[in-house]
């Protein structure tokens, strides 16, 4: 049946005598109703959205029509929030859940794994989205990450348009589609760019960083209270928005704000943000950052030294936001994260975690790793900071995922780039999801068609868009996409390992109790010996099912199970090639002469093992 509620309503017109139609832009139908049977319902003060009911009206030319209709329109409004009519049902509001050290984002009360896709950044217009399915299709993806742009939600003071946002909840649904919701607003890559023109135009009020010799920056404060209230509010608005527009949780988490920080520069100097700087350090981040001193309450300088200004400013940053982050999710709980961008971004503007350095190296006011603790007590209303993680060579791929799985921190990687194998490496990291950027159609236009003269091939951010810049991720994605309640639950259940192939590592090995599992890369022949693929791209994943028991898949390796009892070896008893459907594995046929004799083979295709072995 399909679900709609009053912002889903768009016409009310007159059917036969005592009847009226009801249009949505949801569905393609129509819905008669009764006047008789809605004049029960007395007129009442319309719940929902007043201006799309007065949108309606002032539609309508017959003033007793007008009448007979306010009283069914109110009716139907009354019901939809009832869910009478609309029959929404309620789904559980999608949360992070913590057990035995383990994390993972609950939907519908289950552990559900972001097969993410983000698309562009000029992406999320109604009339781009047409080049967007297509691709999230093409990708096998389960969860769009889309962005809100302030500018549009709100162009004019404290007046909201939800329109967009309702079109990306229509569409999503009618592509079977979860959003995350990018909250582009005050900040977007350290800038304010996406700041309502009403708000740009008023730099006095809505200010912007100011450097050491009192110039403004192209990025905004962090003080500037004129700006947080209006951020607050907006936000708020949003969240309040999906609370009403969305009880089927097809939005499951939101991004507040993008990539925050101050490219460049390590903090505000305006006379504010000065005397704040002076002043003591609050007792909550020298806590959280381990900083004991003796005698008085020591300045940002006195406890942090050469990285007082890194830590001053991620702290206002992080206040800021987090006030943002609470009113929104005071309205509606639903998960919210920052993005943070390390190392490998502009110019190493955040901290390298594999290639760490001073802080001159990283200069920002942005959620770098060694600064989460802080992060932590200034925002609490973030239930994650997420690393976008762009690192192209596996150690510091790797050490970015390590970086940000904490205890205190479930792993989300909302972007990313590089090899479509890291998804391996982030699944092995127990991640609630994995994004790669640029998942669209739409072809950005800020790039010429041909690489720049001496360019061999065009940079990785010049090609996103297009197919052919999708197309590497599809695989994994294909793999997965059927399976990906299994694998999230067996991830929360610690029994998944993954593993991605590293340059001249040509073996790996997983440990699960009596057996090891042996992932290698590079062998040519039944019986050879490993050498590793001619450029690192393959990746496995291994989950216990039971003791003897155990589920695999991956791409351009072999794996193969070794017992750890001594004088023992392994035998196949059953390797069963399957797909899964409606969740669940169903058997195809079983492998076993040349598809076994050597180990298991995972080539380009998609591939899923269940695998039992036993010793002799
Ligand atoms: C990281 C940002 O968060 C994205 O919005 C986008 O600007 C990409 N960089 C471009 O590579």
């Amino acid at each position: 049946m399909m679900e709609l509620s009053a912002v889903d309503l768009l016409k009310v017109v007159p059917f036969q005598a005592g009847q009226v139609k009801l249009l949505s832009h949801k569905c393609s139908g129509e819905l008669i109703m009764e006047l008789e049977s809605l004049s029960l319902y007395a007129p009442r003060p319309v719940m929902a959205d007043r201006s799309i009911f007065a949108s309606f009206l002032s539609a309508l030319d017959s003033t007793t029509l007008r009448g007979f209709v306010s009283t069914a329109l109110a009716a139907v409004l009354v019901l939809s929030t009832t869910t009478t009519f609309a029959q929404a049902k309620e789904q559980p509001i999608p949360r992070i859940v913590k057990k035995d050290g383990r994390y993972a984002l609950f939907v519908d009360d289950a552990p559900y794994f972001i097969l993410g896709a983000q698309v562009n950044n000029s992406s999320g217009w109604p009339e781009m989205l047409p080049k967007v399915w297509p691709a999230i299709e093409f990708m096998h993806a389960n969860t769009v990450e889309i962005p809100v742009y302030w500018e549009q939600f709100e162009p004019r003071p404290g007046r909201f348009d939800y329109s967009v946002v309702d079109t990306l909840l229509a569409q999503a649904r009618e592509h079977q589609l979860h959003l995350v919701l990018l909250w582009f607003a005050t900040w977007k890559n350290g800038s304010q760019h996406y700041m309502p023109e009403w708000m740009k135009l008023d730099p006095e009020r809505y200010a912007h960083v100011i450097d050491e010799q009192g110039r403004a920056l192209d990025s905004p404060s962090p003080f500037a209270a004129a700006s947080l209230e209006e951020d607050t509010r907006a936000f708020a608005a949003l969240m309040s928005h999906l609370k009403t527009a969305d009880p089927q949780r097809t939005v499951l988490m939101v991004q507040v704000e993008n990539e925050p920080g101050t490219g460049g520069n390590m903090r505000d100097h305006s006379p504010i943000a000065q005397k704040l700087f002076d002043g003591p350090v609050p007792a909550d981040v020298l806590k959280a950052m381990h900083v004991q001193m003796s005698g008085p309450s020591p300045n940002w300088k006195e406890a942090f030294g050469p990285d007082a200004e890194v830590c001053f400013h991620n702290w206002a940053v992080a206040k800021y936001i987090g006030q943002v982050a609470a009113a929104g999710k005071a309205a509606y709980p639903l998960p919210l994260y920052v993005n943070a961008a390390p190392g490998t971004q502009r110019g190493a503007a955040l901290r390298d975690p594999a290639r760490p350095g001073g802080t001159a190296s990283y200069k920002d006011g942005g959620p770098s790793g060694n600064i989460i603790p802080i992060w932590k007590v200034a925002a609490p209303a973030l239930d994650m900071i997420s690393p976008d993680d762009y690192a192209t060579d596996a150690t510091g791929y790797v050490k970015m995922l390590d970086v940000y799985q904490r205890d205190d921190n479930p792993l989300f990687v909302p972007e990313t780039g590089g090899s479509p194998r890291f998804f391996f490496f982030a699944l092995g990291h127990q991640t609630i999801g994995w994004s790669p950027f640029g998942m669209d159609f739409t072809r950005i236009h800020t790039i010429p068609d041909a690489a720049r003269p001496g360019d061999e091939v065009l940079p990785p951010w010049a090609r996103t868009g297009t197919k052919e810049f999708v197309a590497p991720f599809a695989p994994a994605y294909q793999l997965i996409h059927p399976m990906a309640r299994e694998i999230a639950r067996l991830n929360f259940e610690g029994k998944l390992q993954a593993v991605a192939e590293e340059q001249d590592k040509v073996t790996q090995t997983l440990s699960f109790g009596a057996w090891d599992a042996v992932v290698s890369y590079g062998v040519w022949s039944r019986y050879g010996h490993p050498t590793g693929n001619p450029q690192p791209m393959g990746g496995a994943l291994v989950a216990q099912l039971k003791d003897n028991q155990f589920l695999v898949a991956g791409f351009h390796c072999r794996v193969d199970f070794q017992t750890i009892t001594p004088d023992k070896h392994r035998q196949f008893l059953r390797v069963e090639e399957g797909i899964y459907e409606n969740g669940s594995f169903k058997f195809v046929r079983l492998l076993n002469g040349d598809q076994t004799d050597g180990g298991l083979d995972f080539s380009s295709e998609p591939l899923v093992l269940r695998v039992s072995v036993a010793t002799y």
